[in-house]
């Protein structure tokens, strides 16, 4: 969700003033996710790397956080969203923890998005958590094994990433599920990121041929033979 220091600094705001933008358009996207059929969206609200950010925007950011929680779940949970934290909670206050079990628990009945919300997270992060239980276990390493205890196992690859704010870097975000998700770069900033923007990209990712690893013939051999059959009269 790049681009709400930018936009507003664009106003002559402070940062943290985007960031709470950026909580809006959050809602938002949700939204828009849950009325497009959209089963899963994961977001990158915190990196592992962002504890380098100055303090007084680190604690700004874990307020919005626990301010989001209290104002929003309500309501997520009436649009039928299932929320999951992903990320080290080591690193994170026993309230601000607290917060996120609460969340979690409050929504776990529902059904029509799950919602990954990415604090205190890396790429890195969690393939090394996921070899070290494995390794701990005594447990084979392998890319199954791996998968399985990976932050995400509850959920399929992404078909889809978006990065918003013109940046075109991965930024240590899904370093392991995204092997064969479609890229899609918006220049728009995150607080300008709306539906039309989420359809943009949408569009663009119905246009891609995906081949993981196969020739585009084959793929359309596979499709063509999984289509319904023409009726003949
Ligand atoms: C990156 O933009 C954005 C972040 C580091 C924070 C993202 C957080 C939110 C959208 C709100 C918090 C979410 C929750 C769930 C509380 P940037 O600040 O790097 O923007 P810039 O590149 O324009 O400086």
């Amino acid at each position: 969700m790049d681009g709400n220091g930018r936009w507003a600094n664009r106003r002559f705001l402070p940062r943290l003033a985007g960031h709470r933008q950026g909580v809006e358009s959050l809602r938002r996207c949700a939204r828009a996710c849950v009325q497009r059929g959209v089963q899963v969206l994961t977001v990158f609200a915190f990196s592992s790397e962002n504890w380098n950010r100055p303090e007084e925007e680190v604690s700004g950011l874990m307020g919005l956080l626990a301010n989001a929680l209290a104002r929003e779940v309500q309501q997520l949970s009436r649009d039928g969203v299932r929320l999951h934290f992903i990320g080290d909670r080591a690193g994170l206050g026993e309230k601000v923890c607290a917060g996120l079990a609460q969340a979690e628990l409050a929504t776990a009945h529902n059904s029509r998005l799950i919602l990954n919300v990415c604090f205190n997270y890396g790429g890195r992060w969690d393939i090394a958590q996921a070899a070290a239980r494995l390794a701990q276990r005594g447990a084979q390493i392998t890319p199954q094994s791996l998968d399985r205890e990976m932050a995400l196992a509850h959920v399929p690859d992404p078909d889809l990433l978006i990065r918003t704010g013109g940046e075109m870097r991965i930024s240590n975000f899904l370093l392991w599920q995204a092997a064969y998700s479609e890229l899609f770069f918006s220049a728009s900033l995150w607080p300008d990121f709306d539906e039309a923007a989420l359809d943009e990209a949408i569009a663009a990712y119905n246009g891609r041929e995906r081949r993981f690893g196969q020739t585009s013939a084959q793929v359309q051999q596979s499709q063509s033979s999984s289509l319904p059959k023409q009726m003949t009269t």
